[in-house]
């Protein structure tokens, strides 16, 4: 029988017509049907370029078929047991993940999410400390879970229940005011958490200079510097970890978005010097055999394609081509994590390089542009995007003349 979703009649009585979806964020009307590369494609058949990659999550580009491939051969064998197996994929992972990250001495905890990463960063931070106080930054986002939702600098979205005296919002790369900070309360500090460039905030790149303070801040009082990897992170910026631009080594690292290409999946390592014993931390998803698979795929085809290396070049060719176009202005970035901003008259950039030049781009509010594309972006799929970026400002210049 043919199910009409207006009707229940199993239910008589129910007014209802069916079950609606949470309003969860804006959306563009379009259903993407196929996916290769960086480009995707819709129902009716139109292409688009892709440089949001779901948001900074497709990091060796869509349908990779060594991905494909890995993952499909996985769920043909096992796709889920958890964590009371042993589960020999999640030493693999650990093992290239240790030496594609230059940490092998550190340990991975396997989880789902950002927001779960960086909750789980800051627990064991706090178990390891006996603190309870975060030093966070303005501009920050972490996440939407309790801890990471109390360290994002959003109050639109802390609900009550996630509002804590715990956390201290600090400006965001002045070192006089984080040195002020520990000398006032800094044996009350389980640690510190900062993006290495801010994501939802607009591309804004640490300093180095500023890292190394709260490398060495840290040290100094015992308290845990925690690096949010989870959008800057796994190669984008043209190092593995964005924060490796400064020399330091942070505590804990949290990784997520392209970590599994889209497949959820998600994690911290650990320094060694840290106390995290069994019982602080657990999972019931977190490093299934699937999860494990698509995240192998993504640093085989890292490793083996030189995306990080690629992400460093083609990300510095577009940025200073991007530089060229006198109406963008403070173009910004590492690697292939390059934001820009665009004037009042051009507010409407990103809209028309969608609907007109077929495009995905990403925002920060209020009027910065965020370019998030896979890692394995080729030069001509970037001189694609310069000339319809070009384009399309030129065809707006000549609309506002008129
Ligand atoms: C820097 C950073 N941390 C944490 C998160 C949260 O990740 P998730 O949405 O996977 O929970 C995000 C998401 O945008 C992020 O950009």
């Amino acid at each position: 029988m043919h199910f009409n979703p207006t009707r229940a009649p199993w239910r008589p009585g129910l007014n209802k017509k069916y079950m609606k979806l949470f309003d969860v964020y804006p959306i563009n009307d379009i259903t993407i049907v196929k996916a290769k590369g960086s480009y995707v494609w819709d129902q009716e058949g139109q292409q688009y370029l892709d440089l949001y990659g779901g948001h900074a999550v497709i990091s060796i580009g869509h349908t990779h078929p060594h991905y494909v491939q890995r993952i499909t051969e996985q769920l043909n064998k096992v796709g889920f047991y958890s964590n009371s197996i042993r589960i020999p994929l999640q030493e693999q992972l650990a093992d290239k993940l240790g030496k594609v990250s230059g940490r092998p001495d550190y340990q991975l905890f396997l989880c789902n999410s950002g927001a779960e990463a960086n909750e789980n960063a800051l627990k064991l931070a706090s178990f390891h400390t006996g603190r309870k106080k975060v030093v966070a930054f303005r501009k920050s986002f972490h996440g939407r879970t309790s801890l990471a939702v109390a360290v994002t600098d959003n109050p639109a979205i802390v609900a009550p229940v996630n509002q804590t005296e715990n956390v201290i919002f600090l400006p965001f790369n002045d070192d006089a005011a984080l040195e002020e900070c520990f000398a006032k309360q800094g044996n009350e500090i389980a640690a510190v958490i900062i993006e290495g460039i801010q994501g939802v905030g607009g591309i804004n790149v640490a300093e180095a200079g500023f890292l190394q303070a709260i490398s060495r801040l840290c040290k100094q009082y015992g308290s845990v510097f925690v690096a949010d990897s989870v959008q800057c992170g796994y190669g984008r910026s043209g190092k593995f970890f964005s924060h490796d631009f400064a020399g330091v080594d942070a505590d804990i690292y949290s990784m997520a978005k392209g970590m599994g290409n889209g497949f959820p999946v998600a994690g911290i390592i650990i320094a060694p010097e840290l106390h995290a014993k069994h019982g602080m931390l657990g999972t019931t998803f977190g490093g299934n055999h699937l999860a494990c698979a698509a995240a192998l795929a993504v640093l085989e085809v890292i490793e083996q394609e030189n995306l990080i290396a690629n992400a460093a070049e083609t990300g510095k060719y577009l940025m200073d081509e991007l530089k060229k176009i006198p109406q963008l202005q403070r173009v910004r970035g590492k690697g292939l994590m390059i934001g820009f901003d665009v004037p009042e008259e051009l507010k409407d950039l990103r809209k028309n390089l969608l609907w007109n030049q077929r495009v995905f781009t990403g925002e920060a509010k209020p009027n910065t542009i965020r370019l998030l594309p896979s890692l394995a972006l080729r030069k001509k799929d970037a001189d694609e995007f310069l000339e319809a970026i070009r384009e399309e400002i030129h065809t707006m210049a000549s609309v506002v003349v008129k």
